[in-house]
């Protein structure tokens, strides 16, 4: 084999005295994760610092967790740190406060809604495509994480790429680099006005984020409706008739901006991954591009069509989940399975995990889309299989990601077959999401 997996398996754990699990969660957050669910079971009781924690492995306690004791939990600490950045938004506000934020944005993605930014979406991948050539070698998650920061521009607030839309994007990666290095450290049990290094640079960047983003947000006031989700929410009342303050949007506004483009560029990287070593699996997405597509640009009537690609699409995000884990915190005393739960109790659930336990998924290491064919989905658990989360904090984007995936898929795909350089080692990054370590090296080939 001439392109390696960096390994992560046969791990065990040992618990600082101090620290707990933080160190080898550090060192290696996949394979801690699994060797803790593997030797300390489906409630594996941990230590996070100071905070006591659970890591939920079983399906059922997982809904207890997201569903059915939801307004036990908040956000985990990791979490509400990057309110550093995105201020109160949909993916760090909890409680009322958040439900009201729900509620107002939900309508921006209405499936009719998001059915209209389609072309949007194809339009930039033609683009992208039109700039490739033929034997050229790129990094494909650079070039996914250029294409979808054009998407989430142009649908988020009609930015064209190279404008506004890339200096936020440069602005968004400095503040979250800060922050993303603070939540791995012992830092992350400070107040965040706490310098730690490299605050200056963050507090610029933030400064900077904000500049543009009040500007946008004062231009489209002057300018109305410009048919994006900013002009959405906007115009999003309560029932008492009150809009979003500035601020507010503000914060939606940075919170779609990050949610927004770098998981589906982390879902399409790692899709590109497996096709190509997969070439049987290639074969099939192609022949059924051919058949359904015949050579033309796809459309959101043709999703339902494009059944395999779904299924493609389904099984990368079950092995290479964007968002690999997910964290709450004990608001009160409560059981899990039974098991207490005492106040501030720091819960880890984990899609790296559950996607790859063979209790749920028969030979779970392999790529195999043809798995998803025969209604697996409807007879597995509901939190066996949750790239998206689950329960009333489930991913808003669900369908603009899924829709925005395969469309990009179904048009560069009928264009192009990408080949992984030799040689390389793919390593996987698990920050916040679920990166390829260095990129991935790909060979563009025209079809
Ligand atoms: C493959 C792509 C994506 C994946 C895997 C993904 C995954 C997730 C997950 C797991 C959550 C739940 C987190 C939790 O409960 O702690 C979440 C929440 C969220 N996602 Fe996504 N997401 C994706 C794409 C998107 C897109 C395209 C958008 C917006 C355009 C978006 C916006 C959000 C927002 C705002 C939340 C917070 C929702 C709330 O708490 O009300 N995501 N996402």
């Amino acid at each position: 084999m001439t392109v390696t997996e960096v390994a992560r398996s046969g791990t065990t754990v040992t618990e600082h005295p101090l620290l707990g699990i933080m160190p080898a969660l550090a060192a290696d957050a996949l394979g801690t994760m699994t060797a803790v669910a593997r030797e300390r079971g489906d409630f594996a009781r941990v230590r996070l610092f100071t905070y006591p924690g659970v890591l939920v492995s079983h399906p059922d306690l997982i809904e207890e967790v997201l569903i059915a004791q939801n307004r036990g939990f908040v956000k985990s600490l990791a979490t509400r740190r990057l309110r550093a950045v995105l201020g109160s938004g949909l993916l760090t506000s909890d409680g009322d406060f958040w439900r009201r934020q729900r509620r107002l944005a939900q309508p921006a993605f209405h499936r009719d809604r998001i059915a209209a930014y389609a072309a949007v979406m194809v339009d930039a991948a033609e683009r992208v495509a039109g700039t490739w050539r033929d034997g050229q070698q790129c990094d494909v998650h650079d070039e996914m994480m250029r294409l979808t920061l054009e998407i989430v521009g142009k649908t988020l607030f009609s930015a064209n790429v190279g404008g506004a839309a890339q200096e936020i994007g440069r602005a968004v990666d400095d503040a979250l680099h800060f922050l993303i290095r603070r939540i791995n450290s012992p830092w992350v049990l400070l107040p965040d006005w706490v310098p730690s290094p490299g605050y200056g640079r963050f507090i610029r960047a933030r400064r900077h984020l904000d500049r543009v983003v009040y500007q946008m947000i004062a231009d489209h006031r002057r300018q109305g409706d410009r048919d994006d989700l900013l002009s959405m929410l906007l115009q999003a009342q309560d029932e008492d008739g009150q809009p979003m303050s500035d601020r507010q949007v503000r914060d939606e506004v940075m919170t779609l901006f990050l949610a927004g483009h770098e998981t589906t560029a982390i879902a399409l990287s790692w899709t590109w991954y497996l096709l190509a070593q997969h070439p049987e699996v290639e074969r099939r997405l192609t022949a059924e591009l051919a058949e359904v597509l015949g050579g033309r640009l796809p459309t959101p009537a043709d999703l339902p069509s494009l059944t395999y690609i779904g299924h493609v699409v389904a099984e990368s995000l079950r092995l290479y989940p964007p968002a690999w884990s997910m964290g709450r915190q004990a608001t009160r005393n409560l059981e899990i399975g039974g098991q207490p739960v005492r106040k501030g109790t720091v819960i880890l659930i984990s899609q790296w995990v559950l996607h790859r336990d063979a209790r749920f998924f028969q030979d779970p290491e392999a790529f195999r889309p043809e798995r998803w064919e025969d209604g697996l989905a409807q007879r597995l658990p509901r939190f066996a299989y949750f790239p998206f989360g689950g329960g009333p904090r489930q991913c808003i984007g669900n369908g603009f990601a899924l829709m925005e995936a395969t469309l990009l898929l179904a048009t560069l795909a009928q264009r192009y077959r990408l080949a992984l350089v030799p040689g390389q080692s793919i390593g996987l990054d698990p920050t916040i999401t679920l990166r390829p370590r260095g990129g991935i090296q790909m060979l563009l080939h025209l079809r």
